[in-house]
């Protein structure tokens, strides 16, 4: 929690002026009752009933609301910028995360879940950003207040505070024993919070697939399963924490009556004025609330701590893939070439890229075909430094990857992911994320060369046609050319498609082939398919198998010689063709 406070610092005014404002309130309101003392006391003097007594009254009242009105004012100042001061810092604080998190690498973010970044970016910043706002409000009154109550009572009458000596080191011990167990059960319960969201945001983001396969049931249970369990952690942690506020109670009411019985005691034997008592009743008051506020704030303050852990966990992960130390910021030309390359996945037990070694010329257009889970999406993903190789070294025009700048890098290679997504907006707008300068005619020869261009024209809007939610209301092919076009833009060196025309037919499939080739004949043209046809015109094919490469050759020569390529080849062929005769239509 310490920690975090560095991120309170652009409102250090406002954290610092708080607990001025509230020392002012204090202090006005610690007054009211010696105040109070006097006319209690004067009334039982004479019965308050002379001029003179009432003239002193009325003086007194004024006096008492003049203290009420600038304890009020100096509260309600207090208030306010103690929550500016906190929500500030909150918000600082999701700033750091957010600024973390966009430089994480894939593999950083695999070791996060989403929704455990979610939860750490809401449930927990508001949990610290609670307690740096009661700490402000809080931290001075409460001791304060404490303190000072206690002063004047044992001024005013020493025996009136004895069982003061024994609830509040009653009360410091129950803390003690409890607060840990406590803390244990929130830390189990923000763990559960986690999983919870987990499934709610896997159920929501893919909520159409659930209502394809009619899992709605299912996923009802689901989710009734992991909201009772979170229930019963928040249940379970909350248990001692309710138990605890009746035994307080309890104590503290003990404590008021054992007072009473001491100070009636006092005042028949005339040791103690009623007026003094009533000052001291209303001290009294003060101790045990601010006690129980201390406490809180101390049970709050534990409580956030495993808040702050988590919080800091986002900011002190170490991006793994850094380019502190790259200099190249030109890539020279669109040549890739693999030497030694191996990769494991963090965590996993055996690497999924084995020692591989080619090399792709500057403007080559290259298939790269292989079973699926054969490691070809793991491998483009090692060219834009997605994930870093973990033995070997890629060049990309002839220098090694980690020597250039990330920006320069992924500004040169250009990759269409597999799991591919749009986001809300036009579908201008998305197209210009490839690249914001774009002009409306670059937006044209872009989706001309991805064959998105005749049904964007179709459209009623065109090009400002809206896509809702991340494009469902285009079709799976059709947002595969979108993402296509959007790579295009960019007017990348190496243009990578990771099974990026799966969802188009084959005669559109080739038409974007021919786009490519003619089109941008410098870029470098990676293409992953399941298809032969989509990679058989290509200058040369990889075949990936088992982690590593089985041969790289044209079609002519890999139907020839390779019995995996000819498999496929032969098994593609069957019934495929009269459909592809048909052709596309988008
Ligand atoms: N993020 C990840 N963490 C751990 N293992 C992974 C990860 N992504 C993929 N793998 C594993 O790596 C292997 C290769 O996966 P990859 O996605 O590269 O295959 P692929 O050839 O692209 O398959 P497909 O044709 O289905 O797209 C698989 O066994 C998969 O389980
Ligand atoms: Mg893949």
């Amino acid at each position: 929690m310490f920690k975090l406070l560095k991120y309170a610092k652009n409102y250090m005014v406002p954290a610092i002026l708080s607990p001025l404002f509230m020392i002012g309130e204090v202090v006005l309101e610690l007054m009211i009752p010696l105040v109070m003392a006097d006319i209690v006391n004067l009334v039982q003097a004479d019965g308050g009933m002379s001029d003179d007594s009432m003239n002193q009254i009325l003086h007194l009242g004024l006096k008492m609301l003049l203290l009420a009105l600038g304890s009020l004012v100096c509260g309600t100042l207090a208030a306010r910028v103690a929550s500016v001061a906190g929500m500030g810092f909150g918000s600082t604080i999701r700033g750091e995360m957010i600024g973390r998190i966009q430089n994480f690498s894939f593999s950083n973010i695999d070791r996060f879940s989403t929704a455990s970044l979610i939860t750490r970016l809401t449930t927990d910043v508001n949990s610290v950003q609670n307690t740096f706002l009661m700490m402000i409000r809080m931290l001075f009154r409460a001791p304060i207040m404490f303190v000072v109550a206690l002063a004047i009572t044992i001024i005013k009458n020493r025996q009136v505070a004895i069982p003061f000596a024994i609830s509040l080191p009653l009360i410091a011990i129950i803390l003690a024993i409890f607060a840990p167990i406590v803390l244990g059960r929130f830390r189990k319960m923000l763990k559960m919070f986690d999983g919870f969201n987990a499934s709610i945001q896997e159920n929501l983001t893919n909520i159409r697939v659930v209502k394809a396969f009619v899992r709605s049931d299912y996923e009802k249970d689901k989710f009734k399963k992991s909201n009772d369990a979170l229930l019963q952690a928040t249940l379970h942690a909350e248990k001692l924490m309710i138990l605890g506020q009746p035994t307080f109670m309890i104590i503290m009411f003990g404590t008021i009556l054992a007072i009473v019985y001491i100070a009636a005691k006092a005042i028949s034997a005339e040791t103690l004025r009623i007026g003094d008592f009533s000052a001291i009743f209303t001290y009294i008051m003060q101790i045990l609330i601010n006690f129980l506020m201390v406490v809180l704030l101390i049970a709050q303050f534990f409580m956030s701590q495993a808040s702050a852990k988590r919080i800091l966990e986002v900011i002190d992960e170490v991006p793994d893939i850094r380019d502190d130390d790259a200099v190249n910021t030109e890539v020279k030309d669109g040549s890739i070439e693999f030497k030694n390359v191996s990769f494991k996945y963090d965590g996993a037990q055996n690497p999924v890229i084995k020692n591989s070694s080619f090399k792709i010329e500057s403007g080559e257009m290259v298939g790269i075909i292989g079973a699926t889970g054969s490691a070809k999406t793991s491998l483009v993903q090692l060219i834009p430094r997605l994930y870093d190789v973990t033995d070997g070294e890629i060049l990309v025009g002839g220098v090694n990857v980690k020597d250039y700048k990330i920006h320069t890098l992924r500004e040169e290679v250009s990759m269409v992911l597999q799991k591919n997504v749009l986001f809300s907006g036009t579908i201008a707008e998305n197209l210009r994320w490839g690249n914001k300068n774009a002009t409306d005619e670059e937006l044209v020869e872009a989706c001309k060369i991805a064959d998105a261009h005749s049904f964007i024209s179709s459209f009623p809007d065109g090009y400002n046609t809206e896509l809702t939610q991340g494009g469902s209301n285009v079709s799976g092919g059709q947002k595969q050319r979108l993402c296509i076009a959007r790579a295009i833009l960019k007017k990348p060196k190496i243009l990578i498609l990771d099974d990026s025309t799966s969802a188009v037919d084959t005669f559109t499939d080739s038409k974007i082939r021919k786009g490519l080739r003619e089109c941008i004949p410098a870029t470098t043209k990676v293409i992953i398919a399941q298809r032969i046809s989509s990679v058989e015109d290509c200058d040369k094919i990889i075949i990936l198998e088992n982690g590593g490469i089985n041969d790289i050759g044209t079609h002519d020569k890999l139907l020839e010689r390779n019995e995996i390529y000819k498999d496929i080849y032969e098994s593609q062929q069957k019934g495929s063709d009269d459909f592809d005769v048909m052709g596309g239509v988008s």
